[in-house]
């Protein structure tokens, strides 16, 4: 955790201007900025960011947020790594308050090797093109490889020398700590005698999604029966396997600007369909797909394609990672390269323009894909077949997501079409394969009643206007506390305060706006002085978003006029009072009118008359009340 001293030297500091124009090329169009979205292709501006209140909006997609939560979609930050960001860019010291001395433990050693890496690195590029003992690296990457220097600089490849300990003896030099060393998997100790682990080989740097190295790929460069082609970093602090796709810093922006994220195999295939130019490339280094790599993907697209070697082993890996990606609801291709190829000797071999065409002319759709390699294998005999069968209908029901339902049901069409058998018998076999799933997850929730959400799609609709229309005043209420809470509403009060005491014997329907409404005075009480900028630096995702929602969505249909309005000094005219008194008394009527109503259906059960009578008293005085607000609003709010 980062202490709360420096989170607020970091968002005393922030300028969003600064920080989204690193992104956007931002033009100063009255009050605020405009620019072309990063979040959707677009050709005309519909991006606006406002200075003064801290927030951007696309007009067109209808991203919005604060800085933080532009660094976290842009960047794909956390919150934490967003602030971190932050913090560097304005020279802050980041104060961090841990909860254990375990995890400092492991936050230093994950520093220390993540400075041993970076030495690593340099030493390893200098010694590649620098010295003599470099020169068989140097030529094997450009003349076997076909690697250029610009390539060779990007992915910052380095060599290891034949000799014993060249790294070794330069980081010990360098004060290195030796066990971080050997943890680290550049060194090993040998009859306490620290000697280099990656000699005579090729250096691959794997990067982090930030860009910091996590550790190495290490490839032999003569053919070499009695050694392992790679060597790779040994897992440890900050090299963790599972979580690791090679590329992925290199290639997240154009994946996201695609909207498709291509996987290949090995390091040799990604920098290679790079210096083609094709950039939205990973890899899974060899092994099948773990859930938390396809999570990687998922945070840029829901789009995968996946380029693999056709041989059998190929196809295999491939289709391990199948499951995984349905439940992650990605939406998987597949590509087989020809001819012994895989995509770094096919892309050398064709060009980029022909590569490109062959993988939008054979990019298959997995799950028919693997139906058609089980049928023709199958081939007419009848008990495979059922295998078959059986087994499309389990891989279909890792579909599970409600909002695929729609992609499940189109599957089961086009899946009982090739195996030309009955479309419903396929449709309650994968619901079986579903409940049996969700019984082994020991889920309580019946799979009839997860798939009928989406069918009563159009009466979710109904129930959420309803219910927004209660919401309609509490989130007005909310919105003159952020925005007018600290002004004065007469001599002795703030607006807070006046809110605070009209609303005393209401409450919120809506947990979330109540959550946030006691929030807000939880803060004001502890002389916080809260506001919609401050309530946006809050670490819990909901409230920001709330926040955002609430103080943006007024604003959205007028914002074209903003420059308009402020021309004509319009915007200077404080209305700020009269927003207050009218959400309070809007908020009110709404209560009393629920109340109201509530009352009649109590009086029409009641056959008590002493119950009655005492009903009907509680009708006349709310009618009193509601009559008394509608007039008071009448006379302030002039329309
Ligand atoms: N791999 C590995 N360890 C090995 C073999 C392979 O970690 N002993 C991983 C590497 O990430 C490698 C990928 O699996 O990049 C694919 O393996 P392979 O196809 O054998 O290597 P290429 O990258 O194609 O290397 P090259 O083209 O140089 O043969
Ligand atoms: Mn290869």
């Amino acid at each position: 955790m980062i202490s709360p001293e420096t989170i607020q030297q970091i968002t005393s500091r922030i300028d969003i201007i600064d920080v989204v124009g690193e992104f956007v090329k931002l033009k100063r169009r009255g009050a605020n900025y405009l620019g072309l979205c990063p979040f959707h292709n677009e050709k005309t501006p519909s991006f606006t960011v406002s200075p003064a209140k801290e927030i951007y909006k696309c007009f067109g997609c209808g991203k919005s947020g604060n800085t933080i939560s532009f660094l976290m979609e842009v960047e794909k930050y956390s919150y934490v790594d967003s602030l971190k960001w932050l913090a560097n860019r304005y020279g802050i010291e980041v104060e961090e308050t841990f909860s254990s001395p375990e995890v400092r433990q492991q936050q230093l050693t994950a520093d220390s090797l993540f400075a041993i890496n970076n030495f690593a690195q340099k030493f390893f590029s200098e010694q590649l093109t620098e010295t003599d003992h470099g020169h068989v690296g140097l030529s094997y990457l450009k003349d076997v490889r076909g690697y250029r220097d610009e390539t060779i600089k990007k992915f910052q490849l380095g060599y290891n020398p034949e000799a014993r300990d060249t790294f070794a003896k330069a980081a010990v030099a360098h004060q290195f700590n030796p066990e971080l060393l050997v943890k680290s998997g550049l060194v090993v100790n040998r009859n306490e005698e620290l000697v280099d682990n990656y000699r005579g080989r090729i250096i691959f740097p794997i990067h982090n999604n930030t860009g910091k190295i996590i550790g190495f790929g290490a490839r032999i460069i003569a053919k070499n029966d009695r050694t392992p082609k790679y060597i790779n970093t040994p897992e440890n602090e900050i090299y963790i396997k599972s979580k690791i796709l090679y590329g992925s810093y290199f290639a997240r922006q154009t994946i996201d600007k695609n909207d498709e994220c291509l996987l290949v195999e090995g390091y040799t295939d990604v920098i290679s369909l790079h210096q083609n130019g094709i950039e939205n490339v990973v890899a899974s280094g060899g092994t099948s797909l773990t859930t938390d790599q396809l999570r990687i993907i998922k945070k840029y697209t829901n789009n995968l394609t996946i380029i693999y070697d056709g041989d059998a082993a190929g196809i295999k890996a491939a289709l391990r990672g199948l499951d995984m990606a349905l439940e992650e609801s990605l939406n998987v291709k597949l590509v087989l390269i020809p001819d012994k190829e895989d995509p770094d000797s096919y892309v050398n071999k064709v060009g980029p323009t022909a590569f490109q065409k062959f993988i939008a002319e054979n990019k298959k759709d997995f799950i028919l894909f693997q139906l058609e390699v089980m049928l023709k294998e199958a081939g007419n005999d009848v008990a495979k077949k059922n295998d078959v069968v059986n087994q499309i209908a389990e891989t279909l029901s890792k579909i599970n997501k409600a909002e695929d339902f729609t992609k499940q049901q189109d599957y089961i069409r086009q899946c009982s079409s090739i195996l030309k058998i009955d479309e419903s018998g396929l449709t309650t076999l994968v619901n079986k394969y579903k409940r049996d799933k969700i019984s082994a997850d020991e889920k309580k929730l019946p799979f009839e009643e997860a798939n009928h959400h989406i069918p009563q799609q159009q009466d979710t609709d109904v129930a959420y206007d309803l219910f927004h229309q209660d919401e309609a005043q509490e989130r007005s209420v909310l919105r003159v506390l952020l925005e007018y809470g600290l002004k004065q509403w007469d001599e002795q009060h703030t607006n807070a305060e006046y809110i605070w005491h009209e609303l005393e014997n209401f409450t919120f329907d809506n947990p979330e706006l109540e959550k946030l409404y006691n929030l807000y005075y939880h803060l004001y009480q502890q002389g916080e002085k809260p506001t919609s900028k401050t309530l946006l630096y809050i670490e819990d995702q909901t409230i920001r978003d709330l926040v955002i929602s609430i103080t943006m969505f007024p604003h959205e249909l007028s914002h074209r006029w903003d420059d308009v309005m402020e021309n004509m000094h319009i915007l200077d005219r404080d209305t700020s009072k009269q927003d207050v008194f009218a959400s309070v008394n809007y908020f009110k009527l709404r209560k009393i009118k629920k109340m109201f109503d509530q009352n009649q259906k109590d009086l029409e059960a009641a056959t008590d008359l002493k119950e009655q009578l005492k009903l009907i008293e509680i009708h006349k005085q709310l009618k009193q009340v509601e009559i008394e607000l509608t007039k008071q609003i009448g006379s302030v709010i002039i329309k």
